[in-house]
């Protein structure tokens, strides 16, 4: 009887060391100083260091460039200096990635007027793209449009060839109205046309850098309060160190009739310190989040590839004649149906051989770099050697 009170005492005073040491882990996940985590919304919002949500956290829990705010409608703001207010999607502090959005739905029109400059920001990687304004005739079910830019009379299109944005220019009623760099995702990893601009926009930092630091399960901050230099606080391994100092003194304190039960509590307390370690890595770790949205979805699906060039050459190509004769089958329209314009005489036509569709050389040539198909009947001409689908995508 005895002897099994001064187990269970024991026992208690294990539980409540164990406690201890678990609850406290949290908390020195965040660097030296001890960061609240922030509140937005009903939700608490794991904010880390070089971030930090400004009137929830003190200045030393973040660097400058990257305050964060909750606004009214309890979202997460970012607000860049010359850019204005965008929501924040989501933080990889792992790759130094933020993505944001603008909160009126309209990232592109946003891009259109992204100035980086003053923020510790730059977008990556980046692909220029060439909007045009196109009357709705040219382009309805011919291109993707970008529909927060477009309205009913007038649609805009995006394309990342500037040979192409230049013959549209040129050849149709289109008109370049800017060019914007799109930060692009993962998931836009197509040349040419583009309805995709309006997805979130990913911007990265290179300083402070705690890749490294993050990586191995650390975590960064200020070394002292004069918040001039930002050190790697090896949060793991202390953690591991206390609990293992404690582990020794609760093994020493239980005693001989007590190493039963100290077995079976260590093999418990592994278990605890797997749990602990994941509760870190998953804080510290990025959220593989990547939006999938319905847009998204739909532009992985329409992800074909375009044509080589040589594949392009093997068509044929003509010069118009006076009788103006298309070299197709013959019922064709007197118009290109990819600018809209009328043929002329000495304009260079190619065909494409199996629909025996005929469009301006120029025009084509362009659209099938990015395409791949048929602007007519969307046949893909085969044999497509180059036609390849982007199967690597999740
Ligand atoms: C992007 O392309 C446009 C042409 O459409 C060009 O005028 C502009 O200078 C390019 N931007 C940069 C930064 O190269
Ligand atoms: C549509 O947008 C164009 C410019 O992109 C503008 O000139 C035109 O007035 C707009 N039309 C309507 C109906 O809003
Ligand atoms: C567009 O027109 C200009 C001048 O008319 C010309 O210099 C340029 O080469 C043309 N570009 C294309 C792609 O046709
Ligand atoms: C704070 O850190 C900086 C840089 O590491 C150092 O120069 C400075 O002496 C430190 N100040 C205090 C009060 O420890």
């Amino acid at each position: 009887m005895e002897d099994l009170n001064y187990i269970f005492s024991h026992l208690l005073f294990l539980i409540l060391i164990l406690l201890h040491l678990l609850h406290s882990h949290p908390s020195s996940a965040s660097s030296s100083y001890n960061c609240p985590t922030s509140l937005c919304g009903a939700t608490p919002y794991s904010v880390h260091f070089p971030f930090r949500m400004i009137d929830q956290q003190p200045d030393i829990c973040g660097y400058p460039g990257f305050d964060l705010e909750c606004n009214s409608q309890n979202s997460v703001t970012l607000n860049l200096p010359n850019s204005g207010e965008f929501l924040v999607r989501n933080i990889d502090y792992r790759s130094q990635i933020v993505q944001v959005y603008d909160p009126s739905g309209c990232s592109a029109d946003r891009l259109l007027s992204l100035d980086l400059l003053g923020s510790p920001f730059s977008v990556s990687p980046i692909r220029n793209y060439t909007l045009l304004s196109c009357p709705v005739e040219l382009t309805t079910s011919r291109f993707p449009i970008v529909t927060c830019l477009s309205n009913s009379t007038y649609s805009t299109v995006a394309t990342s060839s500037v040979s192409f944005a230049m013959l549209m220019a040129n050849r149709s009623s289109c008109q370049i109205i800017g060019s914007l760099w799109s930060p692009v995702s993962r998931y836009q990893g197509q040349e040419g046309l583009t309805s995709n601009l309006n997805m979130d926009i990913f911007l990265t930092w290179d300083s402070p850098n705690c890749q490294d630091c993050v990586t191995q399960g650390g975590a960064c901050g200020y070394t002292n309060t004069t918040m001039e230099e930002v050190a790697c606080f090896d949060i793991t391994k202390k953690g591991s160190k206390k609990a293992m100092m404690a582990l020794i003194i609760v093994s020493i304190g239980l005693a001989l009739p007590a190493i039963g039960i100290s077995i079976v509590m260590i093999y418990y307390i592994c278990i605890d310190y797997r749990s602990v370690a994941t509760w870190i890595s998953r804080n510290n770790a990025a959220p593989a989040t990547a939006m999938v949205t319905p847009e998204t979805t739909t532009a992985i699906s329409s992800l074909v590839a375009g044509l080589e060039q040589s594949t392009i050459e093997s068509y044929t190509k003509v010069v118009l004649g006076e009788s103006m004769r298309l070299p197709g089958y013959g019922d064709e329209d007197a118009t290109c149906s990819i600018c809209l314009s009328e043929y002329d005489v000495k304009d260079m036509v190619r065909c494409i051989p199996e629909c025996r569709h005929c469009f301006h050389a120029d025009c084509i040539d362009e659209w099938l770099r990015m395409k791949g198909n048929c602007p007519v009947c969307r046949n893909s001409p085969s044999p497509p050697p180059s036609l390849t689908y982007y199967n690597n995508l999740t």
